[in-house]
Parts: structure tokens; C-alpha cells; sequence
């Protein structure tokens, strides 16, 4: 059974689906927040998961990531979830957990990295979307895909009705994504999501 941290900005309706789909292979043990009243500290609270709220107003992206890493460690943290967290973390913090740091990403990576994803997917008259589940690197947006899913785009979406259909398939793709890598069923090697 592996300790997940659960890193959010918002929301977390992500959060609320990894929260659900806890037991076999992984349990969260803490939410850490950014920002303070974020929805998804509520949903932690109310299954009785420890929170942090670290704010990173006024501090270096080295001493937030910092205080971030220093949480996580305390806590005894062995995997690290990026639900809608929306910082930009440091090389020297991704490569202290290395092979143990996901996130998930609303668009068919490598497509449309970064933000105003569902927008960029319109105006490109795409066919498809979906989400992808990837171990973080430095570079934004670019490790290696662990798990997809897609959605048709209809002539008819907008960004806000692609976006809820995005969000549902992300909601049953990141648990199943967080099962491999908590059962050792994957993991980072040369730059490879490795399968066994
Ligand atoms: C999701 O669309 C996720 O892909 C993106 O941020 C959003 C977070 O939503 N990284 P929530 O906070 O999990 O509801």
C-alpha cells in the first residue's frame, strides 16, 4: 500500500476520484494546496485526509518547492499526484521524485501542452481530444505517457461542454494510472514509461 500526496490548486474533482478509488494499492495520506480555500481541501477533509495549505506569494520557486518537498517527506509521502496543481515545480524538486511524481493533463499528449487546451482543440477543428496521465520532468507537459483516453469533439463543443467531457474520462483514467504505478506495474526508466 503506497502513501500518495496529492498536490491541488482548485477544485479537485480529480482529487475526489483518486480519494475514491483508494484501498488496494495506494491511500492518501495528504493534500497539499497553493492556494488557501481551494474546493479540494474540503473533499480532503471530509474523508479525514491530513491537509497543507503552502502559499507561494512573495517566496523563490526553489523555497516554496522547498517547504513543498519538506511536507512531503515529513509525511512520508512514497508517490507525489498532481491534481490541477498549477505551479510549475522546479528541475531540482521533479528530480528528487524522479519515477514517483504523475500528473494528468486534459489533451492527447504530445498535443497541446500548457494551458487554453480545450480553446486550441476548437479552433484546430480537431476530430479527437482526451487526457493523458504522464511522470513529470522538467520540461512542461513532456514526460512519458503513462496512460490516454480520448473523446470525440463534436462540431457543436465548446470549450466549457469539451472540457466536462474531458473531465469525466480523466476522473476514471487517473486512478487506474495512479494502480500501475503504485502496484510497480510501470515505471520511469530511460526516459520510458516501462511496463511489466
Ligand atoms: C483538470 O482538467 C486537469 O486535467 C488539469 O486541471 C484540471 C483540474 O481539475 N490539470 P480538478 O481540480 O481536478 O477538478
Amino acid at each position: 500500500m503506497k502513501r500518495v500526496a496529492v498536490l491541488i490548486s482548485g477544485r479537485g474533482s480529480n482529487l475526489q476520484s483518486l480519494i475514491d478509488a483508494a484501498g488496494d494499492s495506494y491511500r492518501i495520506i495528504l493534500v497539499v494546496s497553493n492556494v488557501e480555500g481551494a474546493g479540494g481541501l474540503q473533499k480532503a477533509q471530509r474523508s479525514g485526509i491530513a491537509i497543507a495549505v503552502i502559499p507561494h506569494a512573495g517566496k523563490t520557486r526553489e523555497a516554496f518547492d522547498a517547504e513543498v518537498d519538506a511536507a512531503l517527506r515529513a509525511a512520508g509521502a512514497e508517490l507525489v499526484v498532481l491534481a490541477g496543481f498549477m505551479r510549475i515545480l522546479s528541475d531540482g524538486f521533479v528530480r528528487g521524485w524522479e519515477g514517483k511524481l504523475i500528473n494528468i493533463h486534459p489533451s492527447l499528449l504530445p498535443a497541446y501542452k500548457g494551458t487554453k487546451v480545450h480553446e486550441r482543440v476548437i479552433e484546430a477543428k480537431e476530430a479527437l481530444s482526451g487526457a493523458s496521465v504522464h511522470f513529470v520532468v522538467p520540461e512542461l507537459d513532456a514526460g512519458p505517457v503513462i496512460a490516454q483516453a480520448s473523446v470525440k469533439v463534436a462540431p457543436s463543443d465548446t470549450p466549457q461542454s469539451l472540457a466536462e467531457r474531458v473531465l469525466a474520462v480523466e476522473h476514471r483514467l487517473y486512478p487506474e494510472a495512479l494502480k500501475l504505478l503504485a502496484s510497480d506495474k510501470v515505471r520511469l526508466e530511460n526516459g520510458l514509461a516501462l511496463f511489466r
